[in-house]
């Protein structure tokens, strides 16, 4: 019999989030969906967590906004979007028609934006749950401030929280000393799922020009290079909190994948990888697969947590 590789994500809220597999697509890293259905089988995925999206439209930054590293890359794309706005109008009808669940990302300055954005977003057809990103390294106002905090992570939350009954996941930044902190803090003002981790700060100079590479100075940290950091987080905050843990930071391949699932992530989101190759998280799905069958494991929850020491 083929594995069962379905997850529920939000085991605590009637509204569910039922995944055909724990494969979801990370935010920033492949758009609305729309441009990558060109190239993929999007239906097969997981979830897709959508670009962030706040309640006015965002330019974001100034160029360059993007560096390559040893393995990774900087961004400083600063939540370039359209508004809530426009993503309810042109996006969600588009979505409603999917099978594959969309999640939006959102950010915004205060709590009171956070849940104004919930509040827009709550019953819009196509909109499967909500990802609360308060992780941003990007951005000048709000973002990573919310996260490095475990009273203002849970402030933001308790927000969401009352403003809607969709499943709400939030995103925790690895910039901070006290991410176990943050995610029980955040698990207690009604969290149905964690994420982790959004970009690790750094900076790249440009030796020649005196400056550092970025307009903005430093960026986000993301791709292989994270993944070791990432999967200790996850592993820690999943040995913390009673809600599902969404595992991500670097993955490319089934095997990081399993890393993650083993540490006690219920669930991995792709991100860099995807543009370095789209077809990325669909190979992680039928490798997923193909490793249970081999390994004779019938569902995925039996190896959630199986590396744990
Ligand atoms: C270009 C780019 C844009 C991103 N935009 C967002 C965003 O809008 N909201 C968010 O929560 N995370 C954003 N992220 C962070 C990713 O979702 C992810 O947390 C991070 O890149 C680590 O995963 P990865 O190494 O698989 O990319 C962005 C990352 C990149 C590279």
């Amino acid at each position: 019999m083929a594995p069962n590789l379905a997850v529920d994500l939000a085991p605590h809220n009637p509204r569910e989030l039922r995944l055909r597999n724990p494969v979801l697509v990370a935010s920033g890293c492949f758009g609305y969906g729309l441009e990558y259905a060109r190239h993929i089988d999007i239906q097969r995925l997981g979830a897709i967590v959508c670009k962030g999206t706040t309640l006015r439209p965002r330019a974001g930054n100034a160029t360059p906004r993007l560096a390559e590293t040893p393995a990774g890359m900087l961004n400083s794309i600063g939540l370039q979007n359209p508004g809530v706005e426009a993503v309810v109008a042109e996006y969600a009808p588009v979505w409603e028609r999917w099978t594959v669940p969309v999640v939006v990302n959102i950010a915004g300055e205060s709590a009171a934006e956070y849940a104004e954005l919930a509040r827009r977003l709550d019953e819009v057809p196509g909109v499967a749950g909500l990802e609360v990103n308060i992780s941003c390294p990007n951005v000048a106002a709000g973002g990573m401030a919310f996260g490095v905090d475990p009273a203002a992570a849970a402030a933001v939350t308790r927000a969401v929280r009352q403003a809607t009954t969709l499943p709400v996941i939030v995103k925790l930044t690895p910039n901070t000393a006290d991410v176990v902190g943050v995610a029980r803090a955040v698990a207690a003002a009604g969290a149905d799922a964690l994420s982790l981790i959004n970009t690790l700060r750094g900076m790249v100079m440009d030796v020649e020009a005196r400056r550092p590479v970025l307009a903005r100075g430093s960026g986000g940290l993301s791709g292989p290079a994270v993944r070791p950091v990432a999967l200790a987080m996850v592993y820690e905050v999943a040995g913390a909190v009673d809600v599902p843990v969404i595992g991500l930071g670097g993955i490319a391949t089934a095997h990081d994948a399993l890393e993650f699932l083993l540490a006690g992530a219920a669930a991995v989101q792709v991100g860099t990888a995807c543009f370095v190759d789209p077809q990325a998280p669909l190979r992680i799905v039928e490798g997923l697969a193909a490793w249970m069958e081999r390994e004779g494991v019938a569902a995925v929850g039996e190896i959630v947590g199986a590396g744990r020491l």
